[in-house]
């Protein structure tokens, strides 16, 4: 068993937290949750950062005292973490006494290198970085580069901390540990900073007066990115030099995203260094979650309404959505849209459906879980992929490759629906081919045993479902083939993803998608005979054209040609595609549709699109020639 050490930024309680800070805290306990399983002893950390100016005016603003205003603040974001069922170990607040006293010593430490002296500042300061923006960051409006507000002129006499003479050794220590900043992208980044020479630091603020004074100068508050740094190490018990403290650090992995990278990986460690302390293994950077291709930010109000979104798919949809959708790396855009087809395709229908169709057979066939007695074909095929998949999982999430992480994790519960499919499970249950039929449903069991312990660090609720369902009373974590027992009584509960229907969604419906109300009719009525399918003329088409039409903000009027003839028609996706986009574009029309006068405009026929919260028009794979029929 070995020791790791995860942590969390620690958010800034100046504004409510989003689903920004939602996915970065997500990302940090699917890791604290896999190394858990993997029997290692782990200790997460999440919190807040309370101390500095810009939270002493937030206070202000809402018209409190600062220490009353980080009590009503930091409650908010446990609230949250217990509604995203996070798991750290431990919630830190720099305003905790623990946190003070480990500060002041560390201070302390810091002042004893040499390596801090008086000096006076002045600078362009950007209040929501907390930070002066370097010259070479400063364009002629004097804004931001990151909240893009304007910077105040600052001028003060201050301590400062001579980050300059750790130049080499920082690069010293960033070439002979690759991993230490992860991403490639990231490193790179701050290797040319390194490059470029850097400049010491101010450490303290003699205009604040909201935070730790310097054990070695009171009139002076600590810079409060330095005092944020030092969390990592007085959550530990540092200040007692506690057994925790001893056990824990250096930390495994600092997770955060790429705006605050350069004090984890540059400042942080050369302080570290300053006071003969061990660094931080790894310095890992995410993207950023942006809505609309904007980033989220509280200052600026771009938000994502993650409470709609884990009210209508449940938590574990949401978590799954961010860990499977976006490249950890990278940017990615939050779509509704995109998590309702994870939602359908890979929760409800891939690994719901499974559950569902294993545990109704067995129960239909069987008095609990059936025993191993005949092999056949494909069981070793997929003994042999429940162990790989074991393997692939660990190498993706050493990687920080959620996305690879879950895929990998989900061809294993297609393999499975395609076993159950390939043996025709259902047809065996005749008296001569039972025994096979029950070797079947127990290796489908088993494997999504196997699933429910290897999704567990992802979506943790759903895991203990399917483990409830086929019966195990307690979460068995052990990944041997074979251990899940003759007997138990499965209980087929509810389906774990129940289909979530675009209408019970809270948004508004694009209007185009209500159809004229039929006549009430019987239940079957919904399903038509193939004839009707067939009078419809479907054909591959090009898109020749595309113009707004005067009033109707939603429709673009099109030429569209058929391979034998050229088209007009009138389409409501002027509010998702620029007339411009869809120039050339392959799509598939409706040939034989009666012509109808819209606004004023005639159309012959329509065009097919998905429509939900967004509308993506429907296309071929690849092109085809046109006037192709589509059937
Ligand atoms: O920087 N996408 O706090 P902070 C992804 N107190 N992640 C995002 C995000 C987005 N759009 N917006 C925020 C601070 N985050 C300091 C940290 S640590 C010693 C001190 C997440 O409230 C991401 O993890 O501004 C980012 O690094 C962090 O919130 C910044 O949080
Ligand atoms: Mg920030």
């Amino acid at each position: 068993m070995s020791a790791f050490y995860v942590t969390t930024p620690i958010y800034y309680v100046n504004g409510e937290p989003h689903a920004g800070h939602a996915y970065t805290t997500i990302v940090a306990d699917a890791l604290a949750r896999y190394h858990r399983l993997k029997g290692n002893d782990v200790f997460f950390l999440t919190g807040v950062d309370e101390h500095g100016a810009n939270i002493h005016k937030a206070a202000e603003d809402a018209g409190l005292a600062p220490q009353d205003y980080c009590d009503k603040m930091a409650p908010i974001f446990i609230k949250l973490w217990k509604r995203l069922n996070i798991s750290h170990d431990i919630f830190m607040r720099t305003t905790s006494d623990m946190h003070k006293r480990g500060a002041e010593k560390f201070l302390t430490a810091l002042y004893d290198s040499g390596d801090v002296y008086k000096g006076s500042y002045e600078g362009h300061y950007c209040r929501p970085c907390e930070r002066f923006v370097p010259e070479k960051e400063l364009t002629d409006e004097k804004i931001c580069p990151i909240h893009k507000l304007p910077l105040e002129w600052l001028e003060e006499e201050n301590y400062f901390f001579r980050l300059s003479k750790y130049q080499d050794r920082l690069l010293a220590h960033f070439q002979e540990n690759p991993d230490f900043v992860y991403p490639a992208a990231r490193r790179n980044e701050l290797l040319s900073v390194l490059d470029s020479g850097l400049e010491d630091i101010s450490i303290s603020r003699s205009s604040v007066s909201w935070g730790i004074s310097l054990p070695f100068d009171p009139e002076h508050i600590v810079y409060v990115w330095i005092e944020a740094l030092m969390n990592y190490m007085t959550a530990l018990g540092y200040e007692i030099g506690s057994e925790q403290y001893h056990t824990f650090w250096p930390a495994d992995v600092h997770i955060m995203a790429k705006d605050i990278t350069r004090f984890h990986a540059l400042i942080w460690p050369a302080i570290l260094m300053a006071t003969n302390l061990p660094l931080p293994k790894q310095v890992v950077a995410h993207g950023w979650l942006t809505k609309d291709g904007e980033a989220l930010s509280k200052t600026r109000d771009i938000v994502i309404d993650m409470d709609t979104d884990i009210e209508t798919y449940g938590l574990d949809a949401f978590r799954y959505y961010l860990l499977r959708e976006f490249s950890f790396g990278n940017d990615g855009d939050y779509r509704p849209a995109r998590l309702h087809a994870r939602y359908n395709a890979d929760l409800a229908n891939d690994l719901g459906n499974l559950l569902n169709r294993v545990l109704g057979l067995v129960n239909k066939n069987f008095e609990g879980v059936p025993e191993p007695t005949t092999p056949g074909e494909f069981d070793e095929e997929i003994t042999a992929m429940a162990q790989t998949t074991v393997d692939k999982l660990d190498e993706h999430i050493k990687a920080f490759a959620f996305d690879a992480a879950l895929e990998t994790t989900w061809e294993f519960v297609r393999r499975i629906n395609r076993y159950v499919q390939q043996t025709q499970v259902w047809t065996l249950a005749k008296p001569e081919t039972k025994p096979r039929m029950g070797t079947i449903l127990y290796n489908s069991l088993e494997a999504l045993r196997f699933i429910s312990v290897l999704i567990s660090p992802f979506v943790p609720d759903t895991a203990d479902q399917i483990q409830e369902q086929i019966g195990l009373s307690e979460f068995d974590t052990i990944l041997e083939w074979g251990r899940l027992p003759v007997g138990l009584t499965v209980s087929r509960g509810e389906p774990i993803f129940p289909r979530v229907d675009m209408k019970k969604q809270k948004k508004p419906q694009p209007k185009q998608a209500t159809q004229p109300k039929q006549k009430k009719e019987k239940e079957t009525s919904s399903l038509i005979p193939f004839v009707d399918f067939q009078k419809l003329d479907l054909r591959v088409a090009r898109i020749l054209s595309a113009e707004p039409i005067e009033g109707a903000d939603r429709l673009l009027k099109l030429q569209v040609d058929l391979g034998t003839e050229t088209r007009q028609l009138v389409a409501g996706i002027a509010e998702h595609y620029k007339p411009d986009a869809l120039l050339d574009k392959q799509v598939i029309v409706v040939a034989n549709l009666e012509p109808a006068t819209i606004r004023g405009v005639e159309s012959h026929g329509m065009i097919l699109a998905g429509s939900g919260d967004s509308v993506v028009l429907a296309t071929l794979e690849t092109e085809m020639p046109l006037g192709t029929q589509v059937r």
